[in-house]
């Protein structure tokens, strides 16, 4: 009966052989009933081997072929085609994909008289497929384990994809920011208008391209952080599709330097006090004997005067001059460290109140209000506190005479646990010091007061007496508000005692 249908449809035979995939025909119960050329070509065999024979015998001699993959009987009951990818091994070794395509033929009622099954070689397809794949799940690896924030928008500038990376960087979940936030919202408006304006802008980095752009972005708590973007358009048939921005987070870089230019201009600046203190040391020691010998001398005159003669006024002036060069010699000499400082153990807090009540007229402070705000913590270092009293009453002096008159002058201490350091502060709301003599103040005789209003002696005096006690002295802040001076010292701790950074 076979042989009798395959006659009567001759010419459906020729389209059968110039089918271009390998094709076979099978019977109900799945027996090979012929194949075409193309098949006995390609699978290396002949009609005589292969007919009556399963087409699971032929591809995989009985093995690998079960019943849950095949869809012959489905095509059968459905009368449908229907298809299945199969893998399959060849005699010498090589793995093929191979699609199967199931097609009932059927007769004038309607019934499957036979199936044909027809093999096409997607191979390349799948291959092709499978690298594909393992290049996206490997691109994905690098994104999200990726220590730049990677972000990625549309071009609506909607967020399409943020790597953890990202997450911590801006503070949101990739999930909660897909499709809700754009790229506007992740930066000041005016620093994402000039991230999309230098993208697309042709200039050194080329039209689509942005590279180590210095910016700031702007986290899920509104708080600004600098950053560094390199960001480039992609591009599908010349239409923008997406933008990808890569952050690199900057503010540890920025920390790490503002440290270090704050270390050189404290190291420049104590090796210049460093040569000008020796200089100071040498004047005030040649000076300081021939000054004791004018005094002794004029005193020995004036004694010998008569309370009524008129030398006595020059002789009195020349007196007090020289008592002022004494001054200046004794503050140049604690400048230049000359001076052994007598230190003991004391809270700074003690300090400031003491030096304080030295500043007795109340007149000096006019309308100026005065804040203590001390900690509560003991603050203990070992100083000299004559000295130290002497730095705060010419902290203080200074502060006053900045702020003519009237304004707040603010007195703060606290720990620093982490360096286990105490710290003050002096703050007021006077002029500030200009940029260009900053570098200048604690030179001794830099001094911006008119001539006989100041010697410029004042804070050279502090800075070494500060340096002599082990410490530390700053301007930590100045502007038109005003000015903060910080004076840290070490924490004392008593011999044998181990630090365990507490105050
Ligand atoms: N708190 C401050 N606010 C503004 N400028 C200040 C402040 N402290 C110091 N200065 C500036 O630093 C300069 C030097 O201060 P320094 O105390 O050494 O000398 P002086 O106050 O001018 O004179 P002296 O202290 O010898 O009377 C001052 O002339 C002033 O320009
Ligand atoms: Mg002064």
């Amino acid at each position: 009966m076979n042989a009798k249908i395959l006659n009567e449809i001759d010419w459906r035979i020729r389209v059968f052989e110039s089918l271009s995939f390998p094709t076979l025909i099978l019977s109900p119960d799945k027996a090979i009933l012929t194949a075409n050329r193309i098949f006995l070509d390609k699978y290396d065999t002949t009609l005589e081997r292969i007919i009556g024979k399963t087409c699971s015998k032929v591809f995989y001699e009985g093995k690998g072929c079960k019943d849950e993959y095949c869809p012959f009987v489905n095509v059968l009951a459905r009368k449908t085609g229907e298809s299945v990818l199969r893998r399959r091994l060849t005699r010498t070794g090589k793995l093929l994909w191979e699609e199967r395509l199931f097609s009932p033929i059927l007769d004038d009622e309607g019934n499957v008289i036979c199936v044909m099954e027809s093999v096409r070689d997607v191979t390349q397809l799948k291959t092709l497929q499978i690298t594909l794949k393992e290049t996206e799940a490997f691109l994905e690896k690098i994104i999200l384990n990726s220590p730049v924030a990677i972000v990625a928008a549309d071009h609506y500038s909607n967020i399409l994809l943020m790597n953890p990376a990202a997450e911590d960087l801006f503070g949101y979940r990739n999930n909660e920011a897909v499709r809700t936030l754009t790229l506007e919202q992740l930066h000041h408006p005016e620093t994402a208008n000039n991230i999309m304006h230098m993208l697309r802008t042709d200039d050194e980095d080329g039209i689509g391209k942005l590279h180590g752009m210095h910016t700031a972005i702007v986290n899920a708590k509104g708080e600004t952080i600098p950053a560094e973007v390199n960001a480039s358009i992609i591009y599908e048939d010349g239409e923008e599709i997406a933008i990808v921005c890569l952050y690199t987070d900057l503010s540890e870089k920025i920390k790490i330097q503002e440290k270090l230019d704050e270390t050189r201009v404290q190291l420049a600046q104590s090796e210049k006090m460093a040569s000008i203190g020796q200089l100071a040391a040498g004047v005030a020691h040649e000076i300081n004997n021939p000054l004791t010998g004018i005094l002794f001398i004029s005193s020995l005159k004036m004694e010998s005067l008569a309370p009524d003669d008129p030398e006595r006024e020059d002789l009195q002036a020349m007196i007090e001059d020289v008592n002022r060069c004494k001054n200046i010699v004794k503050s140049l000499l604690e400048y230049s460290r000359r001076k052994v400082p007598a230190k003991e153990v004391i809270d700074i807090n003690t300090i400031i109140e003491r030096g304080l009540t030295l500043i007795r007229d109340p007149k000096m402070f006019g309308k100026i209000e005065v804040v203590r705000a001390l900690s509560k913590a003991p603050m203990i270092i070992h100083v000299d506190e004559n000295q130290i009293s002497q730095v705060i009453i010419n902290l203080v002096i200074n502060a006053i005479a900045a702020m003519e008159g009237k304004g707040r002058l603010a007195l703060c201490s606290y720990p620093d646990p982490d360096l286990n350091k105490v710290c003050l502060e002096i703050t007021d709301t006077g002029s500030g010091i200009k940029e260009d003599i900053l570098n200048k103040i604690f030179d001794p005789f830099f001094t911006t007061k008119a001539q006989g209003k100041g010697t410029g002696l004042g804070l050279s005096t502090a800075y070494g007496l500060v340096k002599e006690n082990n410490g530390d002295i700053r301007v930590k802040k100045t502007d038109a508000d005003g000015t903060t001076f910080l004076i840290e010292f070490q924490s004392y701790t008593p011999p044998g005692e181990v630090n365990d950074g507490e105050p």
